[in-house]
């Protein structure tokens, strides 16, 4: 029934407040029955539904930053989230606010839109000249995405009175319409996850290859994220307990059809994505000038490398001030901090090669994965010298019909499975063997 449904505000019922970034609020939601909404609908004009109407000036919502972790309860009764954009600069014309925030539509699914452009579809191309995303286990999907009138939410007066509109703040700068999100309701973010959760080796290794395989996939559909950082990072659990980590907000990206990954930088006012202490190097150096291109096909797989520290249990060393904050504009490989003695090796020098300045040095996303999922599956094909294309062969289809078996016969919602089905559905010769041949290279090093 959910086809057909969802693409008007009025139909959802919106919970409590669950996130805030610089540029939008995040509520928990459910869509209301069809015959709920028909009924209440002639009783209450109003644009969203709340269930609580006490909330007001000077309610007691916290910050939505420190907000816990939501239980199990609470997400059952509000099983989406809608992400509301503050709209301070897209006027309140439908066309302008979804062209001027067409990046948050990159991972739209091909029927979110519908109800702006269902019956219009030939508007759709002229209007966003952005890519657009085929679903992947690590990137998140909105399901629905539609403009409506700003509706006066739980929390507005306290967490973002100055975005309002005048109709609901005399002294706000917001404009009455703007882009509304749907997408699955998280427990919480990498960020909240980590603070809760103690690193588990194996775990760990487990969620930084979730990171690069949402990369690769964007790198392969041309786009860069350009705003990788563990906010912007969702996390659930698996039913094995694994965490299922997304990448969302991609509010930063650049998905353009015509440039792809490289972006022309004419003069500072070309914008190089958001989240400046998490910039790779050959970004921030960059500088502006007639025919300079800054590349960002192995930008995001830096991000990840810096995000994979705190993974590891350990503080991102180019966040914060101090002596032991790096800065990306000028860090030496060799400040890097050490990484404890429980981390695995090969994930030791995966971070490190992510994390090399010079991008022709730095492991792709895809080859960085790679090493990753020959480190936990294929410790026995790495044997040096007997290492050859027949046994390379033989244990990619013993991988492939394991995976194909636990898929369809076990559990297709494991992550394990899920990554596992990746790496075989995107394997390319040459960024095999060279993860491969960089494994070997450094256990022969070790030795
Ligand atoms: N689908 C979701 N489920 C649960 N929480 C979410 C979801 N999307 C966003 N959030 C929360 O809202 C915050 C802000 O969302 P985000 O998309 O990053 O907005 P912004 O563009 O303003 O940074 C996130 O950091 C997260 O805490
Ligand atoms: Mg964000």
């Amino acid at each position: 029934t959910f086809r057909w449904q969802g693409f008007k505000l009025e139909e959802y019922l919106i919970g409590q407040p669950i996130g805030k970034g610089c540029s939008a609020a995040v509520y928990e939601a459910t869509i209301l029955l069809s015959s709920n909404y028909q009924s209440s609908e002639d009783s209450k004009p109003l644009e969203g539904k709340t269930p609580d109407t006490e909330w007001d000036h000077g309610s007691d919502i916290q910050a939505a930053e420190a907000k816990p972790i939501q239980t199990n309860q609470q997400r059952a009764a509000f099983p989406l989230a809608i992400k509301m954009m503050w709209n301070i600069s897209a006027g309140s014309s439908s066309e302008a606010i979804l062209s001027t925030m067409r990046q948050e539509l990159v991972p739209a699914s091909g029927s979110a839109l519908s109800g702006e452009y269902g019956t219009v579809a030939c508007h759709r191309r002229p209007v966003f000249g952005k890519k657009k995303l085929k679903p992947h286990p690590n990137i998140i999907q909105v399901i629905r995405a539609f403009t409506s009138s700003v509706p006066l939410l739980p929390g507005a007066y306290v967490d973002y009175p100055d975005v309002l509109p005048l109709s609901l703040n005399p002294s706000g700068i917001g404009h009455s319409r703007t882009l509304f999100l749907v997408m699955k309701n998280y427990p919480c973010t990498l960020r909240q996850y980590l603070n809760e959760k103690s690193s588990d080796a194996h775990l760990s290794t487990l969620m930084i290859l979730q990171l690069l395989e949402g990369v690769d996939h964007l790198v392969r559909h041309g786009i860069a994220h350009r705003d990788l950082k563990s906010d912007n990072i969702l996390v659930e659990l698996d039913s094995a307990g694994c965490p299922w980590l997304v990448i969302t907000d991609f509010g930063c990206c650049l998905a353009d059809e015509n440039i792809g990954l490289r972006l022309p930088f004419t003069s500072w006012y070309v914008d190089r994505g958001g989240n400046g202490c998490l910039m790779a190097p050959e970004v921030v150096t960059a500088v502006p000038g007639p025919g300079v291109l800054i590349d960002y096909s192995k930008a995001d797989a830096w991000a990840v490398g810096a995000i994979a520290y705190e993974i590891l249990g350990l503080c991102n060393p180019f966040y914060g001030q101090g002596r032991s904050s790096l800065e990306s504009r000028s860090y030496q490989e060799d400040q890097l901090p050490a990484l404890p003695d429980t981390v695995n090796f090969d994930v030791k020098q995966v971070v490190k090669m992510l994390l090399q300045r010079d991008p022709n040095k730095r492991l792709s996303a895809r080859v960085a994965a790679n090493v990753l999922h020959l480190s936990l599956w294929g410790e026995n094909i790495l044997v040096p010298k007997s290492l050859n294309l027949d046994k390379m062969i033989g244990w990619l289809l013993h991988q492939s019909a394991a995976t194909l078996l636990m898929n369809g016969l076990v559990d297709r919602s494991r992550v394990e499975t899920k990554m596992k089905t990746c790496f075989l559905a995107n394997l390319e010769y040459e960024d095999l063997w060279e993860a491969a041949f960089l494994l070997l290279s450094w256990r022969n090093h070790s030795v």
